[in-house]
């Protein structure tokens, strides 16, 4: 690994003299574009072979989670463009203490809303949010410790928890149906190309893959590709690789009842 110690080397000496306290490797800005290229070496600036990053989100009612007005986090998830994925790919990494970890990095906002947007089913966020970083996030090959340059122990861990909230942030998915007048109803119900329109629309035109639990949606996922490290890199919204579990039409769109 003789390349990666020189430019380790390099780019240390940079940020002494730029005062840059993000320490992940800085990717070229023409940086290849995962699963659209044939490269198949994992680099800290290609995602690979979980070229493709799934910004998945819940829509639960039994119990409700969340706002009554919002999607919910479900997490970030490598897969390797073909609708198969890596899982648990660090136990070495699979840390437990997530809040702890976000507390001691002060990202104290950061933490606040996954407290409201980021929440789990039975109420037990905190293994969730583990059990998401453990299974997905380990595998995601640009943010291993070996990918930063002036590593601090679970720095990864952070960044990885804030970006899946920014990506989160920028895909309002209630807001984008509730627009194209598909709202929660307890009478009422939508086409399944009716949802995939509105959202694919939120999507740069990209289909998303949308989940159903009998007959009600309770998912949706957004794919992108990235060009770069997964913290920095630019995302491009790409089309599902998985298949709806929706029916075509007659789907229900529960409302969430509010705590
Ligand atoms: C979180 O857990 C890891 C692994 O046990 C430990 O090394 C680390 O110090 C803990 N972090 C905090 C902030 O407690
Ligand atoms: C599934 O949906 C049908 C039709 O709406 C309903 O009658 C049934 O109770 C539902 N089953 C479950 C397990 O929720």
């Amino acid at each position: 690994m003789a390349f990666s110690r020189t430019s380790t080397l390099v780019l240390a000496v940079t940020s002494l003299v730029t005062g840059i306290s993000a320490s992940l490797e800085t990717c070229a800005s023409n940086s290849a574009l995962s699963c659209q290229s044939s490269s198949t070496s994992p680099t800290c600036c290609y995602n690979y072979p979980g070229g493709a990053l799934l910004q998945t989100q819940f829509w639960d009612t039994d119990p409700s989670t969340g706002p009554t007005d919002s999607w919910t986090i479900h997490g970030l998830w490598p897969d390797n463009c073909d609708g198969t994925y890596q899982s648990s790919c660090d136990s070495s990494r699979a840390y437990t203490n997530i809040t702890d970890i976000l507390e001691a990095q002060d990202r104290t906002e950061l933490l606040s809303y996954m407290q409201q947007y980021w929440l789990d089913i039975n109420g037990d966020d905190e293994s969730f949010w583990a059990h998401e970083w453990g299974k997905h996030g380990t595998c995601i090959n640009t943010i291993t410790p070996s990918c930063y340059t002036s590593y601090t122990p679970q720095e990864e861990v952070g960044d990885f928890f804030q970006k899946v909230v920014d990506l989160f942030k920028g895909l309002d998915t209630y807001k984008a149906l509730s627009d194209a007048g598909i709202t929660p109803s307890s009478s009422k119900t939508y086409s399944l190309s009716k949802i995939q329109s509105a959202l694919s629309t939120l999507h740069d035109g990209a289909e998303v893959y949308l989940g159903c639990d009998n007959g009600s949606l309770n998912e949706v996922w957004y794919f992108f590709n990235v060009a770069g490290n997964a913290i920095d890199g630019q995302y491009v919204a790409s089309d599902t690789l998985t298949t709806s579990s929706c029916p075509s039409s007659g789907i229900k769109y529960v409302p969430k009842s509010s705590s």
